[in-house]
């Protein structure tokens, strides 16, 4: 597909970031360029509408989850254009009010990702969005906030998934990825 191409042509790799061993895909360049980022919408959209909304019981999406941080980038723009909310997920202590948590594993240690209580009201369905998936921590840990909170989890979206961390096997609803990276 041409926009998966051109999609993937504006990623770029940077070794040793932000420690040694780590190949770090960088998604700016993809965002500096208006018309990429207008095709990365767009993929997204015609990805929803023809199969994630059929997954749904009201063929309607009510809530987007974002990641912090690169998640609230186009996740508020992905809601807008479904006309659903946008939520975001932040690590803790960064969200006023009463929270809901999951903690999740990090290479070292734990880490614990908050949503505001009430943020999702039972039944509302959700998709949950994020530049990368890695080991699938983060997200899994995503998708237990809106378990929690009573919502229907209909689909993770990516931009780019490390295929060889087989972090998709975590996460407890099916997940889309645009661009799948195995080094
Ligand atoms: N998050 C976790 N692993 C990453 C990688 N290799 N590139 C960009 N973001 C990441």
């Amino acid at each position: 597909m041409a926009d998966v191409q051109y999609i993937q042509s504006l990623l770029t790799q940077h070794a040793d970031f932000p420690k040694k061993g780590i190949v770090f895909l960088d998604i700016f360049p993809l965002l500096r360029d208006p018309f990429a980022f207008e095709t990365l919408i767009t993929h997204f959209m015609h990805h929803i509408t023809a199969d994630t909304i059929f997954k749904s019981p009201t063929k309607k999406i009510d809530i987007v989850v974002g990641l912090d941080a690169r998640g609230f980038l186009f996740g508020p723009i992905i809601a807008l254009r479904l006309g659903a909310a946008f939520v975001p997920v932040r690590k803790r202590g960064k969200l006023p009010g009463v929270c809901v948590q999951a903690s999740y594993e990090k290479e070292y240690g734990t880490d614990v990702f908050e949503m505001q209580a009430g943020a999702i009201a039972p039944g509302q369905t959700v998709i949950v969005v994020d530049d990368l998936i890695a080991t699938g921590g983060s997200a899994s840990a995503a998708g237990e906030l809106v378990t929690k909170q009573g919502g229907q989890l209909l689909e993770y979206l990516f931009i780019i998934e490390l295929t060889f961390l087989k972090g998709t096997e975590k996460l407890n609803a099916q997940s889309y990825s645009i661009v799948q990276s195995d080094d």
